[in-house]
C-alpha cells in the first residue's frame, strides 16, 4: 500500500517503550515486506506474537492432487454457478487454475472461516455476490458485491459471510473469485509517482480504497491459526488470542476497492485490456472491465479485435451485466473463460454486426463488468473447475462461423 495509516493508540516514537495500563510492555511486532526494505507497518500486541504452544502439519494433498496442463490445448469454459456452496472462504475453496505463480479458486461461502495466514503470498479476493467482513489484526473492513480485498501475505484475519454492516439486504452467502499470488498483489507501478501517490492519469486512486477500522481485540487463549505456506498447511497454536493489537501504523494493511469506482479509460477506437488494469501481481495482471460509453469514432467496430496473447494465458470472470462479443457461445453470468497461450481468440462470429445494429439503434453503452486475469505462465486445470467444464466451448466460434 502506498500510504501511511495509523489506528488506534502508538507511542511517539518507533522503538520506545510503551506500556499497558498493568504497567506491563506491549509488545512491538513489524511487518514488513522484502526484508526491510519495502512497505511496513508496526503493530503493538498486548502479548508477545511469538507465543506458540502447539505447530501440526495439515494433509493439504486433496487440494493439490489432480492439476494438469491443459493439454490437448483448448480455450476452456468451467461454470462456477455448478461448483458446490457452503463452507468457508478459506477451506471452502475450489480450486480452478494454478501454476508457480498465482492459484486461483472459486468459493460460495456461507460459514466463517477460522483464523488464517497466508504466508506464500498476497490474496486478493473478488466478491461477485454477498457481503463478508474480513476481521485481522489490523482491524475490520467491511465488504460487498463488487469488492477487491487485498490481504497482505503474513496477515491473520478471518472471514465472516454475511456479518452486519456489511451492505444491507444482500444474501448471506457470499461468492467470491480467490486470487493466491505467491508474492505481491499491488497497483500497477505506472499509476504510481516515484514516492507512491496515485498519478492523474490513474483509473483510481486512494480516495477509493477502504482500509481497516480501529484496532479489534479478542480474548483467547491457546488460539489455532492455519498458515498457508509453500510446503503446504500447519496449524499453529497460539498462547494468546491474536487480535490483541491496540495500535498500529505504516503502509502495509489490508484494503478494499470497489469495481465500481475504477473509472473506466475509453477511445475512439477500440482499447486494449492494458487500460483496464487494476493490480499486478509476479508474472500476471489483474483488469477490471466495467460499464463504459463504446467507443465513439463512427468507422469504430466496438469490441475486441481477434488476439493472440502470445506471452500470456487469459482468464476471464463473467461477473454482471451483457457480454455482447461472447453471445452464443454459452458464456453466462459466472462462467469462466480460458483463452491459452497458442489459441487466436475473440468474439463471437456475428458479434461485431450485432453491436454495429445496436449502435444505429442508439445504444452506445456496454454495462458488462468482468474481472480478467493475464498470466505469463500456462494456467494448469484444477480437477474442480473441469468437472463443470462446458466441452462445447472450444468449438463455439466455428459453429457460429458455418452457421
Ligand atoms: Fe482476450
Amino acid at each position: 500500500m502506498p500510504y501511511y495509516r495509523v489506528a488506534g493508540e502508538i507511542p511517539r516514537k518507533r522503538h520506545v517503550r510503551f506500556r499497558r495500563p498493568d504497567g506491563g510492555l506491549y509488545a512491538e511486532e513489524l511487518m514488513g515486506e522484502e526484508g526491510f526494505v519495502s512497505d511496513s507497518s508496526l503493530l503493538y500486541h498486548a502479548h508477545p506474537p511469538t507465543a506458540i504452544v502447539k505447530s501440526e502439519g495439515l494433509d493439504d494433498a486433496a487440494a493439490e492432487a489432480g492439476i494438469v496442463p491443459n493439454h490437448p490445448l483448448m480455450p476452456r469454459h468451467f461454470r462456477t454457478q455448478e461448483l458446490p456452496g457452503g463452507g468457508d472462504l478459506v477451506l471452502g475453496r475450489h480450486l480452478l487454475l494454478a501454476n508457480d505463480d498465482v492459484r486461483i479458486s472459486f468459493a460460495a461461502a456461507d460459514a466463517p472461516s477460522g483464523l488464517y495466514r497466508n504466508s506464500a503470498g498476497d490474496e486478493a479476493i473478488y466478491l461477485r455476490s454477498g457481503c463478508a467482513r474480513l476481521e485481522s489484526v489490523y482491524g475490520s473492513i467491511d465488504a460487498g458485491a463488487g469488492d477487491y480485498v487485498i490481504v497482505p501475505r503474513g496477515t491473520i484475519h478471518r472471514w465472516i459471510p454475511g456479518a452486519a454492516g456489511a451492505a444491507g439486504g444482500e444474501p448471506a452467502l457470499a461468492q467470491a473469485l480467490v486470487i493466491e499470488a505467491r508474492g505481491h498483489i499491488r497497483p500497477p507501478r505506472r499509476y504510481l509517482s516515484q514516492f507512491g501517490q496515485f498519478l492523474e492519469h490513474a483509473p483510481y486512486c486512494e480516495r477509493d480504497l477502504r482500509g481497516p477500522d480501529g484496532p479489534l481485540v479478542a480474548e483467547g487463549e491457546d488460539v489455532p491459526v492455519m498458515v498457508r505456506t509453500r510446503g503446504g498447511m500447519t496449524r499453529l497454536t497460539y498462547a494468546y488470542h491474536p487480535f490483541d493489537v491496540v495500535g498500529w501504523d505504516g503502509c502495509l494493511y489490508p484494503y478494499a476497492f470497489n469495481i465500481a469506482d475504477f473509472e473506466p479509460i475509453v477511445k475512439r477506437t477500440h482499447a486494449p485490456p492494458p487500460v483496464h488494469q487494476t493490480f499486478e501481481g509476479p508474472n500476471f495482471v489483474i483488469c477490471s472491465f466495467c460499464p463504459r460509453p463504446l467507443d465513439f469514432d463512427p468507422e469504430a467496430v466496438p469490441i475486441p479485435y481477434n488476439h493472440h496473447n502470445v506471452d500470456s494465458d487469459e482468464m476471464m470472470f463473467y461477473v454482471a451485466g451483457d457480454y455482447s462479443a461472447r453471445k452464443g457461445s454459452g458464456v453466462g453470468i459466472g462462467s469462466i473463460t480460458l483463452h491459452p497461450s497458442g489459441f487466436t481468440h475473440g468474439p463471437q462470429p456475428g458479434a461485431v454486426e450485432a453491436v454495429i445494429r445496436g449502435l444505429d439503434e442508439g445504444r452506445t453503452t456496454t454495462d458488462e463488468t468482468a474481472v480478467m486475469i493475464d498470466t505469463f505462465r500456462p494456467l494448469l486445470l484444477a480437477p474442480a473447475g473441469r468437472r463443470t467444464e462446458d466441452p462445447e466451448y472450444a468449438w463455439s466460434w466455428s459453429r457460429a462461423a458455418r452457421g
